[in-house]
C-alpha cells in the first residue's frame, strides 16, 4: 500500500509517517528529509537547496522527482509513505508515472487539516533528535530532561530547524496555500482523498489514519 501524507507545515506529517514505519514496516519518503540530508553533507545539490529551503521557498520540480525517483526504483518495500512530496502538479504528476512504471498503485491520500495558528505554536516549539531525527515538541512532546532520546537511546544532542522560524513560515504556508493546496482539489477528482483532523492528539489521529488505512 502506498500513501500520500497531504498537509501544510507541522500538520504532524512527520509524526504519523514514523508511527507506519514502526508498526507497518512502511517505507517513509520524506523529501524535506532528503533535502536536509543533502544540505548537511555538503554535496553540490545540498549546496543549491540550502538558501531555498531555509528561506521555505519550493525547491525544483526536477531535484525532488529525481530523488523520488531513485528510491522508488531502488527501494524494495510493502509500502511508501509519501512525506511532503508531491507539493505540486508536476510532481504529483510524475508521482503518477514513477508508480505506473514500478506497477504499483497509489492506494490514499490523506489530508491533514489543522489551523494556521496551531502551526506556527507547534512549529516554533519543535526539535530533533540529531541521532535518529526523532520529532519532539516543547509542548506536547519535551526532549528528555536526561538528554537521551527516547527513540534511539543516544544523548546526541536536539536541533531545531532552520526554517522553523516565524519568517519562513509565512513564506512556507504561502508556498503551500499557491502551489500545493491545489492537489488537495486534484486527488478528490480522482476519488482518493480522504480528510482527518489533525488538530486531535497525536493518538487520535494515528487511530483517525488507521481507520483509513484498514
Ligand atoms: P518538509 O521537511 O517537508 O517540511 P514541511 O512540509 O514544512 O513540514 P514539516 O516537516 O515542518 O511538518 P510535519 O507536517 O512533518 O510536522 P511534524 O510531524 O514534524 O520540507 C522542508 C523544506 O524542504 C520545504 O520548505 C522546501 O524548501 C523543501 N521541500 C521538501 N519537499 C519538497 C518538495 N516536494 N518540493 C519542493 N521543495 C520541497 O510536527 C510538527 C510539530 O508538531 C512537532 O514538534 C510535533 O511533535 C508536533 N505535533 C505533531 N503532531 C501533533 C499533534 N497531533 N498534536 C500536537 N503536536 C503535534
Ligand atoms: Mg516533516
Amino acid at each position: 500500500m502506498n500513501i500520500i501524507l497531504l498537509g501544510p507545515p507541522g500538520a504532524g506529517k512527520g509524526t504519523q509517517a514514523r508511527f507506519l514505519v514502526e508498526e507497518r514496516g512502511m517505507v517513509q519518503l520524506s523529501t524535506g528529509d532528503m533535502l536536509r540530508a543533502a544540505k548537511d553533507s555538503g554535496t553540490e545539490m545540498g549546496k543549491i537547496v540550502a538558501d531555498v529551503m531555509a528561506r521555505g521557498a519550493l525547491v525544483t520540480d526536477d531535484i525532488v522527482i529525481g530523488l523520488i525517483r531513485e528510491q522508488i526504483e531502488t527501494v524494495k518495500s510493502n509500502g511508501f509513505i509519501f512525506d511532503g512530496f508531491p507539493r505540486t502538479l508536476a510532481q504529483a504528476d510524475a508521482l503518477n508515472d514513477l508508480l505506473a512504471e514500478e506497477g504499483e498503485t497509489l492506494d490514499a491520500v490523506i489530508e491533514m487539516e489543522v489551523d494556521d495558528e496551531a502551526l506556527v505554536a507547534r512549529i516554533t516549539a519543535r526539535s530533533t533528535c540529531a541521532g535518529c531525527g526523532e520529532v519532539y515538541n516543547d509542548n506536547t512532546k519535551p526532549v528528555p530532561a536526561d538528554g537521551i532520546c527516547t527513540n534511539c537511546g543516544e544523548s546526541k544532542g536536539f536541533t531545531r530547524r532552520a526554517d522553523d522560524n516565524e519568517e519562513s513560515l509565512k513564506t512556507r504556508l504561502m508556498e503551500y496555500y499557491k502551489k500545493t493546496s491545489p492537489l488537495i482539489g486534484y486527488y478528490y477528482a480522482k476519488g482518493q482523498l480522504t480528510k482527518v483532523n489533525g488538530l486531535g492528539e497525536m493518538a487520535t489521529v494515528k487511530a483517525d489514519i488507521a481507520t483509513v488505512l484498514d
